[in-house]
């Protein structure tokens, strides 16, 4: 008897805490009057299941899915980990009481960086909505289960990093079918076409309504896709579009979920040639780790549309795109956020974001650190140099995003430097990286906080024949570069050193020196 009670008495708080975890808890944020928009505000959800003192679930952050891992019940305290879209894991600690849950990070975040759903200063507390411990979609954003992630055979196609042009960086949501036209004009008569700008990609905001029979159509910026394509394919250029895997695109267009075979068919009939996929709202749809069969759904429907098109990937780096992006059917992802026309953004996207990543590319697959913002105009020449040096040292797709049709001389001599640009086409399809840093700098970040990064950077890129070779000043003084060929690999004698952007060969039989602007390079081969 005696012995009854006190098992009892120990279970009993456990058991208590447990029972009244398992269900549905919600959180309403306070309307926010300054707000955009007429979304309502998202709601913080959990969704929890228990298994005696262990628990898992779902949680909605700002609409997008999470999943609760490795819960654990203690009593009325709790803890677990959030596994968000990105593949980030946070852990959480909570507490429970009555009809409501209190949770906060385990490790709070620096000032000023809240969690999603959560009051301005304290935890979120979340009150139960109803018993329910498996989290459904709405029917109508509900979905198949997806096939199960199984590696497919490369499709074949970029066997060196595509080329061309993209609207979003000068357009943005004002693209439309005429300036695709005036685009593709002058992608032809500029000579960018024949130094390898082959793709005229439209990014988003192309999207319209879909039919009675759920084919997507296009907007009224855009007549008729058909013929838009026809007229591209007449100057000797591909045209590309973009979509993604969730039901809006990030600018809130209607993309392809539970369309994804119809739309690969519709573009495949409109002669599309390239296509961005890019995640954003999927994660409204799919937990994180549904994100690689939901992008491999897109890459088999683009095979059984029968068309040669590039798969471009867009999930901003989160899951380690290189790792699975070619099994998935892709020919690139992108590997960062979205690059912006100014030095900091370029730079640290170009020499710090990409780095181990040159295991990943190759011909056929590539690392996308974002398109080109060469001409927008708030760079300098010396930095839109670096800009076009470091994206083909780094085997980068090479997607101008300016307005070609009103190019400087100066921007089309550093687009167009085809001696820049055989580095970044090389067979080989070798990424390229550093060798050596030196120095202590520090660059200003958006928010002005300094970074702290290497002043000079000597990098390498094995080609087919020989090896390039460039020297990064990011620094804001002019400096003295020296690069003995020992260190990156060249032990011929006396090779034959040219310099890409003054256009002509270097006497430097065993090392070479020369003085970097601010922010500059100097590019060579050395054979
Ligand atoms: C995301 C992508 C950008 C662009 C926009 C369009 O931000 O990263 O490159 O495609 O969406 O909405």
């Amino acid at each position: 008897m005696r012995k009854t009670l006190i098992c009892f008495c120990l279970m009993a708080p456990l058991a208590l805490g447990a029972a009244e975890l398992a269900g549905t808890w919600k959180y309403a944020a306070p309307p926010n009057p300054n707000a955009k928009g007429n979304r309502p505000p998202a709601e913080t959800v959990y969704v929890i299941k228990v298994d005696g003192n262990r628990f898992t679930g779902t949680m909605l952050v700002n609409r997008g899915i999470a999943d609760i891992l490795n819960g654990a019940i203690d009593g009325t305290q709790i803890t677990f980990e959030r596994l968000d879209g990105n593949g980030r894991k946070t852990a959480f600690k909570g507490e429970i009481g009555g009809d409501q849950l209190t949770v906060s990070p385990a490790n709070p975040p620096a000032a000023g960086q809240g969690q999603g759903g959560r009051g301005p200063q304290g935890p979120t507390v979340l009150k139960k909505a109803s018993s329910e411990t498996e989290y459904k979609l709405p029917p109508e954003l509900a979905h198949k289960p997806l096939p199960e992630f199984k590696p497919i055979k490369p499709n074949g196609y970029a066997l060196t990093p595509p080329m061309g042009w993209n609207s979003w960086n000068k357009f943005a949501r004002a693209v439309d079918d005429r300036a695709v036209r005036g685009m593709a004009d002058a992608i032809a008569s500029s000579g960018m076409r024949d130094a390898g700008y082959i793709y005229v990609n439209i990014d988003d905001t192309w999207e319209g309504e879909r039919d009675k029979d759920g084919n997507i159509q296009s907007n009224q910026k855009f007549p008729d896709m058909k013929a838009l394509a026809d007229y591209v394919h007449g100057k000797g250029l591909k045209l590309g579009i973009y979509s993604g895997p969730g039901p809006r695109t990030c600018a809130g267009f209607a993309a392809s979920y539970n369309h994804e075979e119809q739309d690969a068919k519709t573009w495949a009939a409109w002669g599309i040639d390239y296509l961005k996929y890019d995640w954003c709202s999927a994660n409204e749809v799919y937990h994180p780790e549904e994100l690689k069969p939901a992008y491999q759904k897109m890459g088999l429907a683009l095979r059984a549309a029968r068309r040669p098109i590039i798969f471009s990937l867009c999930e901003y780096g989160w899951q380690e795109p290189g790792e699975w992006g070619p099994a998935a059917g892709g020919n690139l992802w992108r590997t960062t956020g979205d690059i912006s026309d100014n030095w900091y953004s370029m730079s640290t996207i170009g020499f710090d974001s990409q780095i181990g990543r040159e295991k990943h590319a190759g011909p056929g697959h590539w690392n996308d650190p974002d398109m080109l913002e060469i001409g927008n105009g708030q760079m300098t020449d010396t930095e839109y140099r670096t800009h076009m040096s470091l994206w083909s040292m780094l085997a980068a797709p090479l997607l101008a995003g300016n307005d070609i049709r009103s190019m400087t001389d100066s921007i089309k001599a550093i687009l167009m430097n085809k001696e820049v640009i055989a580095i970044d086409q090389d067979k080989a399809g070798v990424q390229g990286l550093a060798v050596r840093k030196d120095g202590d700098c520090s660059i200003a970040g958006r928010g002005g906080q300094q970074t702290k990064i290497p002043c000079q950077e000597v990098w390498k890129k094995p080609l087919a024949q020989g090896v390039a070779v460039s020297l990064f000043n990011r620094g804001g003084d002019a400096a003295k570069m020296t690069v003995k060929w020992s260190e990156v690999g060249v032990t011929k004698k006396n090779p034959k050193v040219r310099d890409l952007w003054a256009h002509q060969d270097v006497t430097a039989p065993a090392e070479l020196s020369v003085d970097v602007p601010s922010h500059g390079v100097v590019m060579v081969t050395v054979k």
